[in-house]
């Protein structure tokens, strides 16, 4: 019996992809169901709520200032929530093998942590201004991980340099990794979805019918 610990919505898809969507801080697990659908329409799509609550605002760990983790608490929540997603796969019936994580801000940066901890939970990931949650003591094998981050050149948040360093650390895993440098700040930008859903249908599902690049008006 599934009896998940975290609070989710799923929808189910028509391919054996899943889509891991990891709202950032505030969220919930309602906010990046529109983006899954439009960067993926035949995918599953799994969104739980981040359990860390501050000042009433769900996150997926704890922090102790902007950007200064609680590394203790983050590795913790990492697990539970690769957890998670083993016990949903299981209650779903998704293919274990195919979990795309798409991150937003905190929710990136746990899906990184999962990357670099739990390294046989995601088959690639989204990361939308990600930075580096922490440095394992040894590097995994990400060598089967694909990984495209988009960044703004404006993001108080995560500067560009911090982006950068996220590629190296992934790269330096073997992860295949493709970086968009965006004219934007913080937040999410339309073109920049449409840029990362080329992405996942080139690299992810070339072959696939009715697969051919949708135009935007
Ligand atoms: C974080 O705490 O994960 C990052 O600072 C991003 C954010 O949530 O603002």
């Amino acid at each position: 019996m599934f009896a998940p610990d975290l609070i989710h919505e799923f929808v189910p898809g028509s391919s054996e992809r899943t889509l891991l969507l990891l709202h950032g801080t505030g969220g919930n697990e309602h906010d990046l169901i529109p983006l899954g659908r439009e960067l993926d329409p035949k995918a599953a799509l799994l969104s739980p709520r981040g359990k860390v609550l501050e000042n009433g605002m769900p996150r997926f760990f704890r922090r102790l200032a902007e950007g200064v983790f609680d590394l203790d608490d983050l590795k913790k929540r990492t697990h539970e929530l690769a957890d998670f997603v083993v016990g949903a796969s299981r209650h779903y019936k998704l293919a274990a093998n195919h979990i795309i994580a798409v991150g937003y801000s905190n929710g990136a940066n746990i899906a990184t942590s999962m990357l670099l901890l739990r390294p046989e939970i995601l088959h690639a990931a989204i990361l939308f201004r990600a930075m580096v949650p922490l440095v394992p003591d040894k590097l995994p094998d990400l060598s089967s991980a694909r990984v495209w981050i988009g960044a703004g050149n404006e993001d108080p948040i995560v500067l560009t340099s911090e982006a950068q360093r996220l590629v190296q650390l992934l790269r330096s895993a073997g992860a295949d990794v493709t970086i968009h440098l965006l004219n934007a700040g913080h937040g999410l930008t339309n073109g920049e979805i449409e840029i990362a859903r080329d992405w996942l249908r080139t690299k992810l599902f070339p072959g696939e019918s009715g697969n051919r690049k949708q135009k935007t008006t």
